[in-house]
């Protein structure tokens, strides 16, 4: 964990880091929050779904940043309801891709070119959040899941690499090769890799007024 906790001199903010546990105290520079703030609505921008890859692999530490900023995402009870597999044994890469497209419904067949598949895994939610996700009648996992692959994209986008994230795929099949216990579900993969264009496409989406009221639902 990440703390603001004091001015330590001007220019620099003294910051509390929990790592396995364990407090370590770095100084960085004060203008660090207000800069990455400010850029934050950019980096949302160059996030996009990438469908095509170079064939170039991903640094392991890039992927493990990208990790780490899932690790660190918010979740109902604070429950983290969820585990990672990183899949970039060529091999294996390319039979867990296999499971995301068929001869029908081939649109995820790109998924081939990506040189790591991160699998989505929703673990149970502890006894306090099943009873929460009874009483409220809301699956909070499942939007914890949310939270946190959007983490693990933006870092992704950060990193230069692109992503997507792949709800269509053959679970059964995907479970079998990764030897994922049948009582566990995948919610999602997640394709990464060196997009082959940079080009930042416009985003089709719905405009503010459609979605947005203040004060009322109309
Ligand atoms: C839960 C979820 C499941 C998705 N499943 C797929 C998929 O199976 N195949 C695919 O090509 N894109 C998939 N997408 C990507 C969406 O199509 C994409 O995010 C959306 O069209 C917006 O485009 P953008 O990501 O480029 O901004 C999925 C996205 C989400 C959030």
């Amino acid at each position: 964990m990440l703390s603001r906790s004091s001015k330590k001199e001007q220019g620099t903010v003294l910051c509390s880091q929990y790592l396995d546990n364990k407090k370590e105290q770095r100084t960085v520079p004060c203008s660090f929050f207000w800069r990455d703030l400010v850029k934050f609505l950019d980096l949302v921008k160059t996030r996009q779904s990438v469908r095509k890859y170079l064939d170039k692999p991903v640094e392991r530490e890039k992927i493990e940043r990208c990790l780490e900023a899932a690790r660190l995402a918010p979740s109902a009870s604070n429950s983290q309801p969820w585990s990672f597999i990183v899949v970039d044994d060529p091999k294996l890469k390319e039979a867990v891709a296999k499971e995301t497209f068929s001869q029908l419904i081939s649109f995820n067949r790109f998924s081939l070119q990506a040189p790591v598949l991160i699998i989505l895994i929703s673990e149970r939610p502890g006894f306090l959040n099943k009873v929460a996700e009874a009483i409220k009648d809301k699956q909070f996992s499942l939007i914890d899941i949310g939270i946190t692959a959007e983490h693990l994209c933006l870092q992704a986008a950060e990193e230069g690499l692109g992503t997507c994230m792949l709800g269509w795929f053959n679970e059964k099949g995907v479970k079998k090769l990764l030897d994922i216990p049948r009582s566990k579900r995948v919610e999602l993969i997640i394709t990464i890799g060196y997009p082959e264009s940079t080009e930042i496409r416009p985003k089709k989406r719905k405009s503010i007024n459609q979605i947005i009221n203040h004060n009322s639902y109309s």
